[in-house]
């Protein structure tokens, strides 16, 4: 039997409640599929630098390293740890560490859910930039809390970092419908945004029959609300990334739907699997987070493994709760009940 070891991060807030609905539709469909899951959980999160003063121990990446995949809820509790702590902490640094350079985020509205547009059938792969660029952390600050006070913070893009995340993204339209749109801000930064449109005009060469358009981010932002349908393959830097990914959430119902896998392609380290939202203070603990994005980052994260059937009935499941209307508005269904709803198509 094949057994893969998973380190459970579950964090904060509704990363908890995410966590354990994931959990146990990832454990039915491993008994169902004839697979074992070991999982270990870790208590890192907010409380824990509260009782430690580290978001995470000195070993913690070292900790994580032997395990097959990490699972992570959500990071961050603003009222008692400032995010540039915790994220700083644990999240941002397992993304490095482990070379997950490909944050890999799906759009599309499942069956029975409605988007707040009218477009229908739209299916975006976002391929976002995950270890350098906007988030390399390199900067300062000087003459702190004077009138002189200078903040400086240096978005850094190598050669290599921009290369491998084209052609990842190249590698993926290929599997698709072969439409790639490199989204950058060329007309307004010089430098480090004509260099990546010109690595995909070179990369491009060896993906003749890939169709590529270079658009900026402000019409990406348009496009995406007005023509999502247009799109297939969307590469995009760390922090250009990260927006659109909330926007593609957005479109395709809420934050409780996007999914998302950060991935370290050549195997050498774990990759990392947790939904795009954040840890909702304001629905934490009230069992109505909404469950599929982090269900769906479970699905993911089985594919990765090697457990392709196991990935494909997840969805299929989700697809078959939200088409008879579970989970498909905000406040419809409980946690609880969104899970046991893809548990029982899971088992059928
Ligand atoms: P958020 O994604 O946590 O919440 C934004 C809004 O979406 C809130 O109104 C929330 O209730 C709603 N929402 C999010 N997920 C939902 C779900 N599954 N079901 C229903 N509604 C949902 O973003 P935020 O408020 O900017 O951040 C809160 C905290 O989370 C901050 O500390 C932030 O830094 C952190 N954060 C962490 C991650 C991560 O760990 N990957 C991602 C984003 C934000
Ligand atoms: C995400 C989150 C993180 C990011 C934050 C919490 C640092 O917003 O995964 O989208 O910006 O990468
Ligand atoms: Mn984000």
């Amino acid at each position: 039997m094949n057994s893969h070891s998973i380190a459970l991060i579950p964090g904060d807030g509704i990363g908890v409640d995410v966590t354990k609905a994931a959990m146990r539709v990832a454990d039915a469909a491993a008994a169902r599929f004839g697979f074992a899951l070991k999982t270990t959980e870790f208590p890192w999160s907010c409380d824990y630098y509260l009782k430690t003063g580290e978001m995470m121990p000195a070993d913690g990446i070292a900790q994580l390293r032997p395990f097959d995949a990490i699972y992570l809820g959500a990071v961050g509790w603003p009222k008692t740890v400032p995010d540039s702590v915790s994220l700083h902490g644990l999240l941002l640094p397992i993304r490095k560490a482990f070379r997950q350079y490909a944050n890999i985020r799906p759009h599309r509205l499942l069956k029975g859910v409605e988007g707040p547009l009218k477009a229908e059938g739209f299916d975006i792969l976002c391929i976002r930039e995950n270890t350098e660029g906007e988030y390399s952390g390199a900067g300062g600050r000087v003459h702190q809390g004077t009138p002189d006070e200078v903040a400086v913070e240096t978005a850094i893009f190598t050669r290599a970092g921009v290369e491998r995340i084209l052609r990842f993204g190249f590698e993926s339209a290929m599997r698709r419908r072969k439409k790639l749109t490199s989204v950058t801000k060329s007309n307004a930064q010089k430098y480090s945004m004509v260099f990546w449109d010109e690595v995909t005009d070179q990369l491009a060469k060896d993906y003749p029959e890939v169709e590529v358009t270079h658009t900026h981010i402000d019409a990406m932002a348009a496009k995406m609300v007005m023509a999502p349908e247009s799109l297939d393959v969307i590469v995009a830097s760390n922090l250009f990334g990260d927006i659109l990914t909330d926007l593609g959430a957005a479109i395709q119902g809420g934050l409780g739907f996007a999914a998302s896998a950060n991935i370290c392609p050549d195997r050498s380290a774990p990759s990392m699997f947790e939904p795009v939202h954040g840890s909702a203070p304001d629905i934490a603990g009230k069992n109505i987070a909404n469950p599929i994005a982090a269900i769906w980052s479970v699905a993911m994260m089985l594919d990765h493994l090697g457990e392709k059937p196991a990935a494909e009935a997840i969805l299929t499941a989700i697809e078959a709760a939200t088409a008879t209307g579970v989970g498909t508005r905000p406040g419809s269904h409980s946690t609880d009940a969104i899970t046991t709803a893809v548990l029982t198509a899971l088992e059928a």
